[in-house]
This record gives C-alpha cells, sequence and structure tokens, in this order.
C-alpha cells in the first residue's frame, strides 16, 4: 500500500506518504498496556501502541477517554443477556478466530472483565450506547438489532488484525471510549445485481459480511433483467430454467432455488438486513420473454440475449397472462421474503409507451398491496399512480429542479418516501477513473470523494430529510463476475455511502472521513477484500 507518491485528484496536490500522515493526524498513541496492574511507585512493564478510534460510519458522539483502554484476554468472555439476539455469537466468531481465545458466549455473570450486551429500556430502535472502560466493555441497545450495529462500532476499535480468519499474536487492546451512537436514516443499502451475472449463494453471503461491518441493513437483490431470470418461480419453471441459463458476455448463468433464497433470507436476517427483491418490468424482461412464447404481444418468443443494451423489451402490458404470471412472482416472493417490500423495477422503459408504462404500474401496485408488501421501484413510477407507502428509489443524475428529478417530487407528492441512488454519487458499477479495468462511465467517473460528498435531503429540490427514507449503492454487474470485482468496485465507495446513510450531516466532512478511511485499509486487508486504494486516502505504508 505504500506504493507511489499519493494525489488529491481534486486538488492535484501531490502528497509524500509522510506528509499525509503529518496533515492527517493519523498518529497513534501510547497508553499504559492494560492487563499490567500499575502498582503504586511502579510503572507498567510495558507500553504498546493504541490506535485512536477511526470509525466508519462516524458514530453521533464518540468521546475517547485519555490513558484508559480494554484489552481481551484468554480469559475474556462475552455475557449476552436476553434479548441479545444474535450479536455475542456473531462477536464471538470475529473474536475467536484472530485471537485463538475460547471467548465463551454466556446469558448472565458479572461484567467485570467481559464483554456485555444489554437490551436496555434507555435505548431506541437501531441506537446504542458503547462504554469501553479499564474494567469492562458494556453496549447497550433497545433492541438485538442495535445491539448488532455497536457490535460493528466495537469491532473497529481493536486492531486490524482482528478480522484476520486465522490466530495473531495481538494484543488485542481497544482505546477507552463512550460511543452514543444512531442513525440518520432508516434504509441504508446496497444492491447486488444477480441477473447480468449470477452471484452464488456464498458470494451473496461473503458480501452480506461485508456490508454488515458498516451498518449496512438493506440488501437488495436484482433478480431479473434481459440477461438473466435468478428465481425459481413454482408454476413457471422455464423462467429459472431457460432464462436463467446466461448471463452478460455468455456464460453459463445460474438461478437461485426457492430454497437458496431463504438460506439467502436467513442469513441477512441473522445480520439485521432486510432483502428486498426485485423483479424488474415492464423493460429488462426479456429473459422471461424468451422463456414462454405466451408473455409476448405477438406469442413468439426473442432469443436469449447476453449483450448489454437496455430498453428493448417490454412485457405485453395488454395480455391478461403478464399479471398472471407477476401475480404468482411476487405472490411466492411475498412469502419468502419476511421485510416489507417487493420492488418491481421500473426503470429504463424505452419500448413501452407512456400510457402503458402507467396502466402497468397501476395494475401492479395492487398485486403488491395484496400480498401485504409496500411497492418498491425506481424513480419513474411516480409519473404514473402509486399507493401511499410506496418506495421511490432515485437513480437519475439530474439535481435540483432538473428534468429528470421531477418524477421524484411526482411520487412525493403521492405519499411514497425515497431511496437516494443518484447513480453520479452512489453507483459502485461506475469507473473511479479512466483507468479503472472495470465498470461503466456513462454516470461520470467516480472516485471516493465524489461518492461521499453530496447530502441525500438537498439533492433534489422538494424532496427533503423527512421524504428522504435512506440510500442505497446499487452494483450492477455487467462487468462484474468474480469475489475480486465485486471488491474493487465496492471498497471503498460502500462505506461513504453508509457512512451518508447513518451519520449526523453536521458530523460529516472529507477531510475527517479520509482519515477514518485511510484505517479500514488494513481491515480490508485482513479480510482479503481486494479494495481500490484511491490516491484521495492516505492509506498507511503497510
Ligand atoms: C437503472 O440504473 N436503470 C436503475
Amino acid at each position: 500500500m505504500a506504493g507511489p507518491p499519493l494525489t488529491d485528484s481534486k486538488h492535484g496536490r501531490v502528497l509524500s506518504g509522510r506528509r499525509v500522515l503529518a496533515a492527517t493526524g493519523a498518529a497513534t498513541a501510547l497508553v499504559c498496556a492494560p492487563g499490567v496492574p500499575a502498582t503504586a511507585g511502579q510503572l507498567p512493564a510495558s507500553t504498546h501502541a493504541v490506535a485512536a478510534p477511526r470509525v466508519v460510519p462516524a458514530p453521533a458522539s464518540l468521546r475517547t477517554l485519555p490513558g484508559v483502554s480494554f484489552t481481551l484476554t484468554r480469559k475474556t468472555k462475552i455475557v449476552a443477556r436476553p434479548g441479545s439476539g444474535t450479536a455475542g455469537g456473531y462477536l464471538a466468531g470475529i473474536l475467536r478466530r484472530s485471537t485463538g481465545y475460547p471467548i465463551p458466549v454466556t446469558g448472565a455473570g458479572g461484567s467485570r472483565g467481559a464483554i456485555s450486551l444489554v437490551v436496555s429500556r434507555h435505548e431506541k430502535g437501531e441506537a446504542y450506547h458503547l462504554a469501553v472502560t479499564k474494567a469492562s466493555v458494556r453496549l447497550e441497545a433497545g433492541s438485538a438489532e442495535g445491539l448488532f450495529r455497536g457490535v460493528q462500532t466495537l469491532r473497529q476499535l481493536l486492531p486490524p488484525a482482528i478480522e484476520s480468519p486465522t490466530v495473531k499474536p495481538g494484543p488485542w487492546t481497544m482505546p477507552g471510549v463512550e460511543v452514543a451512537d444512531s442513525p440518520r436514516f432508516a434504509w441504508r443499502g446496497t444492491m447486488l445485481d444477480v441477473a447480468r451475472h449470477f452471484f452464488t449463494i456464498q458470494q451473496v453471503e461473503r458480501y452480506i459480511d461485508q456490508a454488515a461491518l458498516y451498518k449496512i441493513n438493506t440488501l437488495h437483490l436484482h433478480l431479473s433483467d434481459d440477461q438473466g431470470w435468478r428465481i425459481a418461480i413454482d408454476g413457471w419453471p422455464r423462467l429459472a430454467t431457460y432464462g436463467g441459463s446466461t448471463a452478460v458476455g455468455g456464460g453459463k448463468g445460474g438461478h437461485y432455488t426457492q430454497a437458496d433464497y431463504t438460506a439467502i433470507v436467513r442469513y441477512a436476517a441473522a445480520r439485521y438486513m432486510t432483502i428486498v427483491p426485485e423483479i424488474d418490468g415492464p423493460g429488462h424482461t426479456n429473459a422471461a420473454l424468451a422463456s414462454y412464447a405466451q408473455l409476448n404481444c405477438d406469442g413468439k418468443a426473442p432469443p436469449l440475449y447476453t449483450g448489454t443494451d437496455v430498453g428493448f423489451s417490454s412485457w405485453c402490458i395488454a395480455k391478461p397472462v403478464t399479471y398472471e404470471l407477476l401475480n404468482d412472482v411476487l405472490g411466492q416472493l411475498a412469502r419468502l421474503t419476511p421485510g416489507p417490500y417487493l420492488h418491481i423495477g421500473g426503470d429504463e422503459a424505452h419500448s413501452t409507451t407512456a400510457a402503458d408504462y402507467a396502466t402497468f404500474i397501476e395494475k401492479v401496485g395492487p398485486i403488491v398491496g395484496k400480498y401485504g408488501k409496500k411497492m418498491v421501484g425506481w424513480n419513474e413510477i411516480g409519473a404514473a399512480k402509486i399507493p401511499p407507502g410506496s418506495v421511490a428509489q432515485y437513480w437519475n443524475t439530474a439535481k435540483g429542479s432538473e428534468g429528470g428529478t421531477q418524477t421524484a417530487r411526482d411520487a412525493v407528492a403521492q405519499g411514497a418516501k425515497v431511496v437516494m441512488s443518484p447513480a453520479n454519487h452512489a453507483y459502485l458499477d461506475m469507473k473511479y477513473d479512466q483507468s479503472t479495468p472495470l465498470g461503466q462511465d456513462w454516470a461520470g467517473l467516480i472516485e471516493v470523494r465524489d461518492s461521499y460528498e453530496w447530502d441525500p435531503a438537498t439533492l433534489v429540490d422538494g424532496v427533503t430529510e423527512k421524504d428522504v427514507l435512506g440510500v442505497e449503492a446499487p452494483l450492477w454487474s455487467e462487468t462484474i463476475v468474480t469475489n475480486d470485482n465485486i471488491d474493487y468496485m465496492t471498497f471503498p465507495r460502500l462505506p461513504a455511502i453508509a457512512e451518508i446513510g447513518w451519520s449526523p450531516q453536521a458530523r460529516r466532512s472529507w477531510d475527517d472521513f479520509r482519515v477514518r478511511l485511510a484505517a479500514q485499509g488494513p481491515r480490508w486487508s485482513a479480510m482479503s477484500v481486494n479494495f481500490y486504494r484511491s490516491p484521495q486516502v492516505p492509506w498507511p505504508a503497510s
């Protein structure tokens, strides 16, 4: 990570590694080695460096306790009080691998020397309070979900090697802190496009764990598109077996059985992450239209498609079979999905007339409602009549009151909330710079700073803080095939979007963020995450 001089491309400054460290204060504090009793008149036997806390997303409030620290030992246990859900087991799993300590998880016991997880009436929802003192670590939250979010902060207080899958030497010391924290927005999402290229359950689970570290709580799965249909539907087997049989570039594709999908839902739920399944329509439907001739207005199935064009396919709006199919698909997905949302797509319907588009959205909205779910769609759905309580996902690059923003205002006027995914800030598939080997550039080149420096509550005129449900960073996969590809485009930009979703706007600044982000680099190295070493970030030299 040392490499060439660091260039801040926005300002054209070239900084030596040393100057970056000095400029950003990326120093470590020397504190007394904890666990070594400092008896009267005697200096501690040794000292070691404890890095200052560098947490992403920035907590609403974090106070360091000078000279105080807590060190994990072979005797450390986790006391997970009743109601603490998966948080204790999840934390123990991470700590055991790298420390080699037994780290038992018990439901009761004294807090001295322990990490205590406590559900408390004093906190609400995802809010948590974390106190690291010399004697103990105490994490309190109003819910198991809040404890799980707090565990992510706790992990980031420990040295980066804590993320190693194999035993490392330690010492495992965290600085004394008092953190009081809660999220700005309820929806802090990312999206995997499993349609352009298919990703296995294991790949999706790996992504879930990576995102959970940054308090992402929503995973949107783009399950169908022109190039592939990725979920088995009872009564319509060819959608998956034929429509899912290929991918961009002509690879072999793949699909999830309903049991596979349920496994992903469960894995996500154990990390307090909601799955939002998307079946895109009326455009982006070639894989389905290729699978069943009767879905086409002319009764003829088109060939499978493995290119990357958009806007050429449409459901046949006038045919009842279109809605029979969607009734089955959305009904089955509703049954398999505990979360409150079904995403019906609605983007780039360039082969559907405006009148047909409106007819389609107005027929699908009630189907989603009938199955007890809220409808999510890309912002174009605002042009049609949508049920109150729907969610419009804003993906355009327009801002202020420019043309492309009107559908977002139209959605809000109908009682919808907005999830902000502006392509020129939040799309993880855009190249970082001209030399990025993966990705696209139609929405621009997005360096880390571009992904970080925007405010969801002021981007679009008429869509204000109260209208914004949250933010989401979509990873479209036309050029994304491997875990290394996923990692490279996701890190470090997903943490930038995660911080926008979690941290108070007043706590956010690029100069502060880039330093905290730099501290994630060694964590990603320990986790074998193939991240992009942006020249905008002062990565540590080792
Ligand atoms: C989109 O990028 N077509 C939502």
